[in-house]
């Protein structure tokens, strides 16, 4: 199954993606890690890139397609993925239907007041970019997969944090429209709901949409 995870900073597209991925064993493919590793490896993508990361703005569409088209021809996506992050704008969403089937698309509706609280808290290993937020981690400082200390990213700042909800808002929202039309979304939550809560009700909708 292709799946896309659709949803504002902070919705959980990056903790909920990782259960799915797991679970189905098919790989996560965050975009927002792709160019985080970029900008870390100081490679000509990255350093375009890292501007715009530190504003809040989205990364021009066409450096964000062929990192996509690019990746979707390793050999692990040949059984299926999920894109975390991608497409954000309804230029890239286009583009991926050319080059991609897309078969499920979750899309995770949480409002901002709580998203602005669960940025402000999280805390993520920079090594294999598992997310955590403060208020579950008990005063723990490293990750529980690999030992690594965790961080705060730099555009969890709460400047950065007001400006990426309102790119979304902007950018991204259209999107929802842009799938419903399609008959293959299904959105979850909407309230406060619980990690698990959240996990169960995402399987449940691809069961039904498959
Ligand atoms: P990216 O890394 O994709 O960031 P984002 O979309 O802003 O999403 P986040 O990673 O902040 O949040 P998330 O939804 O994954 O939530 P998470 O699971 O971590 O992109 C970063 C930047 O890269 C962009 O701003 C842009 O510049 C650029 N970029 C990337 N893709 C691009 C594209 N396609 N086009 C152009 N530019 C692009 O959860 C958040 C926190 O909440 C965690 O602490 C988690 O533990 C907690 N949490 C999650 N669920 C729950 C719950 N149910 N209850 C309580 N806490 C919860």
């Amino acid at each position: 199954m292709n799946i896309i995870f659709l949803g504002p900073p902070g919705a959980g597209k990056g903790t909920q993606s990782q259960i799915v991925s797991r679970r189905l064993g098919i790989p996560q493919i965050s975009t927002g890690d792709m160019l985080r590793q970029a900008v870390s490896d100081k490679t000509a993508t990255g350093l375009k890139a890292k501007a715009y990361m530190d504003a809040g703005q989205l990364v021009p569409d066409d450096i964000m397609i062929d990192i996509v088209r690019e990746r979707l021809q390793s050999a692990d996506c040949q059984k299926g993925y999920i894109l975390d992050g991608f497409p954000r704008t309804v230029a890239q969403a286009q583009a991926l239907a050319e080059f991609a089937d897309i078969h499920a698309v979750i899309n995770l509706n949480v409002p901002d007041e709580v998203l602005v609280r669960r940025l402000g808290g999280r805390r993520v290993c920079p090594a294999c970019g598992a997310p955590y937020h403060v208020d579950r981690l008990g005063g723990k400082t490293t990750c529980e997969a690999d030992g690594t200390p965790l961080i705060q990213r730099d555009d969890d700042r709460p400047e950065t944090v007001q400006s990426r909800l309102n790119v979304y808002h902007e950018k991204t929202a259209p999107l929802v429209n842009y799938y419903e039309g399609m008959g293959c979304m299904k959105t979850v939550g909407g309230g406060e709901m619980t990690l698990e809560e959240i996990s169960e009700a995402i399987f449940s909708a691809l069961e039904a949409i498959q």
